[in-house]
């Protein structure tokens, strides 16, 4: 197992990057990825259940097909993410007490911004779904969340071979997709969902900075990820960048 020199970075992740350093505390990896991963659609429906609601109840109906859309959106990437994920995955580490805080607080505030911008503040009339830019985001988002459980699908067979051939938990070069090209295509294509996703929701302040966070996130996370798989593997393909094919 990696440990990185960052003390920080060490006790705030999980995987191959696990560490034990200031508080050493380990939730179960499946339960920890449910619950912070369920705070997002949980937090999500809780800010558009009012107008939709009113909708229902009133004469002048306040939610319009848009909404409807972009909820879907949100609601199908996070139903994925904090149920089928953790049940498909063939076993997930030990998560970081730290590390489930701080993504309960980030998976928060994302979803109660975008929501409450795409329920109230916002303004997505049907008028929308006539734009050519509202439809490129969505079918970018759709490309992103296709590609992202792909590659994720990818990394589960890994781990599930590496575990029952091994009879323990060992890491090996991944291959096929987008892996010929990078590192963590599966933070790649996390990235392109939510560009789609802030283009569809267009001009969403709270949707850009989501944008912005997952790269922040993801991108570092990926080069990390990317600088043990050259340390790990000698054979490492040599032309595999960490995330953005070609460049990054
Ligand atoms: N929006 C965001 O800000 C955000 C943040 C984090 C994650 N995510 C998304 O959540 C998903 C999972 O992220 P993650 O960081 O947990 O992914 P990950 O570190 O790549 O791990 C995913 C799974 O694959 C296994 N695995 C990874 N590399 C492997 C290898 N070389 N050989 C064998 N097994 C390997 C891991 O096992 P171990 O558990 O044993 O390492 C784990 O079960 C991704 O789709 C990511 O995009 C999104």
């Amino acid at each position: 197992m990696f440990h990185s020199n960052d003390p920080i970075l060490d006790c705030i992740t999980a995987g191959k990057f696990a560490g034990k350093f200031i508080i050493d505390i380990q939730l179960n990896g499946k339960l920890g990825w449910f619950l912070m991963e369920a705070t997002s659609p949980a937090l999500f429906v809780a800010t558009i259940l009012p107008p939709v609601y009113q909708s229902l109840t009133s004469l002048q109906p306040v939610w319009t097909t848009t909404q409807t859309v972009l909820s879907a959106m949100w609601l199908t990437h996070y139903i994925n993410r904090s149920t089928i994920y953790p049940l498909r995955a063939h076993s997930m580490s030990p998560m970081n007490i730290l590390t489930f805080l701080s993504s309960v607080l980030f998976n928060g505030a994302n979803a109660y911004t975008n929501g409450m911008w795409v329920a109230k503040y916002g303004s997505y009339p049907d008028t929308l779904l006539e734009k050519p830019r509202f439809w490129f985001g969505v079918a970018l988002w759709g490309a992103g969340w296709w590609l992202n459980i792909h590659h994720d699908n990818i990394l589960f067979r890994l781990r599930c071979e590496r575990q029952v051939k091994d009879n323990q938990k060992r890491y090996s070069i991944p291959h096929g997709g987008l892996f010929e090209y990078v590192s963590c295509p599966n933070y790649f294509s996390e990235s392109l969902e939510w560009i789609g996703w802030a283009i569809a929701c267009y001009p969403s302040p709270p949707a850009n900075v989501f944008v912005l966070a997952t790269i922040a996130n993801l991108f570092p996370r990926a080069w990390r990820s990317h600088k043990w798989y050259k340390q790990e593997f000698p054979d490492y393909p040599p032309k595999r960048k960490a995330v953005v094919p070609f460049l990054f």
